[in-house]
């Protein structure tokens, strides 16, 4: 009996075959390039993620044979345009890209951005799906005329995969075309946009089977790569925060009900399980600044984390922003940029990590208080779930639990959004009755990482003074 998972990321495509105690029978990774053809720009071409998929598929398959169920994840938000014969008309443009300032401005004026909230509970960022469209209208209107369907980037996986036009509430959340509070397509949004309804795809709860592949077996809707990721960490529920130290920076929790933030600076989504929401604030680079930093300075991670923290908290003075690809929350800010602030002659290359590793906690407690201003959220959060390549070092896990004020824990396997997909492919397959007990029978948390005391004090006031930072660099742009 075993499930597969497959995310479809921005690097590459990561499988996992489960058994029904959560087990890791078999896990399979195929990478790919991400273009950026002028600044700003991130782009990928869907045939490759089909092409990973597939080898993924076959890795996963001969190490555990055939599965009761596929599920799948994957990178949000990302374009992709298809012609009448399901032919991709040109390459994805992907969640950070960063194009579309101009046209979120535009779906903002036509629709008033109240309405745009009370239709969407989101407001238009740059990274959401309707932007990109817009763009394509204005900028390519040849390959704008011949668009006959439109797929995120799992879903495109899934059409490959059982020939399927279909997508997830959670996915579709992020095209802000879902009218999020009801789990349908907004007409209003559709006419006001003039999109096409025959564009989109059926639109299903996570675990329900969207189809079926060539040897029948069931695929489920799937989810987002942060709601699935949710659920691989055991977020199925208000209580703990799932925390994401993947390139992206993610705080994201479970709401007992549907409650959007009144000034929209925190996303609000539909979760995995039918009939649930989760409110979440991304940054744009966590582990992604640490990876640009350690390109620079060219030392291993873990020579960085130990020279870093050789320095007491707070690095002295030295303050980082982490807006090196701009900022979604809280700024929603695409030319927000990265600095280091209070340089003396005593910060050394460890300084520099470790005013990173705080810069990026700092931003990530940015999000978490808003999660906490939000109705819904069922009291304050108990404690944090980690994922994500970042949470490995142990260093930076005592940061953020210190910055957090939150203990936190890691689980058993690492691959959240995969592990999540596959419980999801499970439950769509028959291995669990339904998410909650597929996340109860699989998800085993390990010991928690608590804040350390003397850090905690340090970090409240070095939070000020990051907080101060964003509105004075601004105002010098
Ligand atoms: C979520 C988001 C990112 C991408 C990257 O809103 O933009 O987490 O899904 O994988």
């Amino acid at each position: 009996m075993s499930a597969f998972g497959l995310d479809v990321g921005t690097s590459g495509v990561k499988g996992l075959a489960l058994d029904a105690e959560g087990n890791v029978l078999a896990a399979a990774e195929a990478g790919y390039p991400l273009s950026t053809p002028r600044p700003g720009w991130a782009e990928q071409d869907p045939e490759d993620w089909w092409r990973a998929a597939e080898a993924v598929l076959a890795q996963l398959r001969a190490s555990a044979g055939t599965p009761q169920g596929i599920g799948l994840s994957g990178q949000m938000h990302g374009l992709v345009v298809l012609d009448a014969h399901d032919r991709v008309l040109r390459p994805a443009i992907i969640w950070n890209d960063q194009r579309t300032g101009a046209e979120c401005r535009e779906i903002e004026a036509t629709l008033g951005l109240e309405r745009l909230t009370g239709l969407t509970g989101n407001r238009a960022l740059t990274s959401f799906t309707a932007p990109k469209l817009l763009w394509l209208r204005h900028h390519e209107p040849d390959v704008y005329a011949r668009i006959a369907r439109i797929a995120l980037p799992k879903d495109y996986v899934r059409l490959r995969l059982c020939g399927e036009h279909a997508t997830d509430v959670a996915d579709a959340s992020g095209t802000l075309l879902l009218d999020v509070a009801e789990r349908r397509w907004s007409e209003e949004m559709l006419d006001a946009l003039a999109f096409e309804r025959e564009w989109l795809p059926r639109v299903l709860e996570s675990p329900q089977v969207s189809g079926v592949t060539a040897e029948g077996v069931p695929v489920a809707a799937g989810a987002g790569d942060q709601a699935a990721g949710a659920l691989g960490v055991g977020v199925d529920r208000p209580g703990p925060v799932s925390v994401v130290l993947g390139t992206s920076g993610v705080v994201f929790a479970a709401l007992e009900r549907y409650a959007a933030d009144q000034q929209v600076r925190v996303q609000t989504f539909c979760h995995a399980i039918p009939g649930t929401w989760h409110a979440m604030g991304v940054m744009l680079s966590a582990a992604g600044s640490l990876r640009w930093l350690q390109a620079i300075l060219g030392a291993d991670y873990d020579v960085l984390t130990a020279e870093a923290s050789a320095w007491a908290p707070t690095t002295e003075g030295l303050t980082f922003l982490p807006y090196l690809a701009g900022e979604r929350t809280p700024h929603d800010d695409p030319d927000a940029r990265g600095s280091y602030t209070g340089l003396s002659l005593r910060h050394d290359r460890g300084a520099l990590v470790r005013a990173l590793l705080e810069g990026v906690a700092f931003g990530l407690r940015d999000s978490l208080d808003l999660i906490c201003e939000l109705g819904g959220v069922g009291g304050a959060p108990t404690h944090g779930r980690v994922s994500g390549g970042g949470a490995r070092s142990e260093e930076w896990l005592r940061i953020v639990a210190s910055v957090l004020e939150l203990p936190l824990e890691r689980v058993a396997v690492e691959d959240a959004a995969a592990f999540g997909a596959a419980l999801l492919g499970g439950v769509a397959g028959g291995v669990w009755p339904d998410v909650p007990t597929a996340v109860a029978a699989t998800v085993r948390p390990r010991e928690p990482i608590e804040p350390v005391p003397d850090w905690v004090e340090p970090y409240r006031a070095g939070r000020e003074r990051f907080r101060a930072l964003y509105p004075a660099l601004r105002a010098c742009r």
